[in-house]
Order: structure tokens, then C-alpha cells, then sequence
């Protein structure tokens, strides 16, 4: 596994005197987030050793620092997903990178497909909790620096900014739901039979991401705020067949609720 230090060393180096207190992972398609950015800093992902290259239409491959409210923030354009052959801990690696550059705070986003029945396209989902349905673990093998063997996971998205969010969304006159999230590992889309599955098994919206970045952030002491966007209803849901295309279509066209979410969880820290 590629040591987290190396890659935290060098995105250190190209920082400078910046200080990021909130790294921001975007989710398929948000990546127009990243250029609210006020005194953007570039980084791009083949300077940092260790970091591949992203490999999925809708997702970049930089880092981006500066100010969003007056916040300093590190905002991750482009993930490693696991469905790419990427493992557990490749896909927590810039957590761990956050966490050596002193993030405390993690806000995750991603694209999903509804599974609650009055989940339709364009839904902003607050994720309560998660559900790991990807069978895998970044925090499998020797323990690493900073980190828990066994992090407590009773209040992985933290109680704290969740009512920050619901304030927010509140005052800007934004409709947030809360619900569960569950990933699954992908690529393919769910069968209606698993649809019905997971919403027995207590999930709202499932998806292909950030179980991995959120426990390591957890077994780092990093809190942690996510969001999903309902891109579609769950296979099953509608006799509509699903594509990525339209994923990508849905997560754009909703993402400006998602970012005044954001804005207002970030001007209430700073
Ligand atoms: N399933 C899994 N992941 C997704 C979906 C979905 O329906 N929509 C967007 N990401």
C-alpha cells in the first residue's frame, strides 16, 4: 500500500502555508463545486505519489485548495472507487492524506439511487448513517499511524454538523431529507430482487462510494458530514433503465442545493 505520508508530504510541500481545516470529496458530477473555490490551488493527482489516475467520465483528477466562506477547505475532485479494481485503502488514501495535513473535519458527497419510495431525481439526501454492504475494509492489515484498530462507529456522519446541515438547508429553503445509505461495490447496477433487499435491510439510497473515506476517517478522529444525491430511483422503481449518462445529468442539475448545503454547514464553522 502507498504510504500516506509520502503523499501527504508532497501535497504539504505544494500547500505551502495553507492550512486546509475541511476537505470536501465530491460525488459524480459536483465537480462544479470546485470552482467556488475562492484563490484556487491545483494539484494535480499525478504530482501526488501514490494517487491514480481516475478513471470514470463525470469525476477529475485534482485537489483543489482555498476559500469557500472564508473557510480554508481542500476539495477532492475525483475518487478511487473500488469498482475500478482499486482497493479499500486507495480509496481511503486521501483521507489519510487529509488527516496528516491536519483536516478535522470531512464533508463526503456522492450520487445515488433512491431506494425510499418518495426518493425521486433531484432529492438531496442528508446520509444519517451507512450500511457497508462492499465486503471490504481500508483499515484491514497493520494499523497505521493516527489511527484505531477498532473505531467506534455509533455516530459515523457527526450528530453536530448533520444539525448544522438541517439549518442550513432550513434558512436557504432547501428540501434535505435524512436517510441511510448503503454501498455496494459495483460497477453494475442494482436488480430490482436487491433493491427490495436493501430497502428491508434498512437503506434510502445506495450507491458505489464513500463507506471506505468515512471509516478511515473515523479511526482518524476526523468527523465526518455526507450527502447523497438522488440521481434516480433504485432499479425496480421505475421501468426506466439506468445510465450513467443520466447519473451524471441528475447529480449536476441538483447539485446547486447541495452547495448552498455546504456553504451554510461551512460559514456556521468558521
Ligand atoms: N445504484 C448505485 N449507484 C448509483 C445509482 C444507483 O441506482 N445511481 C447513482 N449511483
Amino acid at each position: 500500500m502507498t504510504d500516506p505520508a509520502r503523499a501527504a508530504q508532497a501535497v504539504a510541500q505544494r500547500l505551502g502555508a495553507r492550512r486546509p481545516a475541511v476537505a470536501i470529496v465530491l460525488g459524480s458530477g459536483l465537480g462544479f463545486l470546485a470552482d467556488e473555490v475562492r484563490d484556487p490551488l491545483r494539484i494535480r493527482y499525478a504530482d501526488i505519489p501514490g494517487f491514480p489516475e481516475p478513471g470514470v467520465a463525470g469525476h477529475k483528477g485534482e485537489l483543489v485548495a482555498g476559500l469557500l466562506e472564508k473557510v480554508p477547505v481542500l476539495v477532492q475532485a475525483g475518487r478511487f472507487h473500488l469498482y475500478e479494481g482499486h482497493d479499500a485503502a486507495t480509496a481511503a488514501l486521501p483521507v489519510r492524506v487529509f488527516a496528516r495535513l491536519g483536516v478535522k473535519t470531512l464533508i463526503v458527497t456522492n450520487a445515488a439511487g433512491g431506494i425510499r419510495p418518495t426518493f425521486g431525481s433531484g432529492t438531496l439526501m442528508l446520509i444519517a448513517d451507512h450500511i457497508n454492504l462492499m465486503f471490504r475494509n481500508p483499515l484491514v492489515g497493520p494499523v497505521l499511524k493516527g489511527e484505531e484498530r477498532f473505531p467506534d462507529m455509533s455516530d459515523p456522519y457527526d450528530r453536530e454538523l448533520r444539525t448544522l446541515a438541517r439549518e442550513a438547508a432550513r434558512e436557504a429553503h432547501v428540501a434535505l431529507e435524512e436517510g441511510v445509505y448503503v454501498a455496494l461495490l459495483g460497477p453494475s447496477y442494482e436488480t430490482p430482487a436487491e433493491v427490495r433487499m436493501l430497502a428491508r435491510l434498512g437503506a434510502d439510497a445506495v450507491g458505489m462510494s464513500t463507506v471506505p473515506e468515512v471509516i478511515a476517517a473515523r479511526a482518524l478522529g476526523i468527523r465526518c458530514l455526507g450527502f447523497s444525491i438522488v440521481t434516480n430511483p433504485a432499479s425496480g422503481l421505475t421501468a426506466q433503465p439506468l445510465s450513467h449518462q443520466e447519473v451524471l445529468a441528475a447529480s449536476a442539475a441538483a447539485g446547486t442545493g447541495l452547495v448552498t448545503v455546504v456553504k451554510g454547514v461551512l460559514r456556521r464553522l468558521s
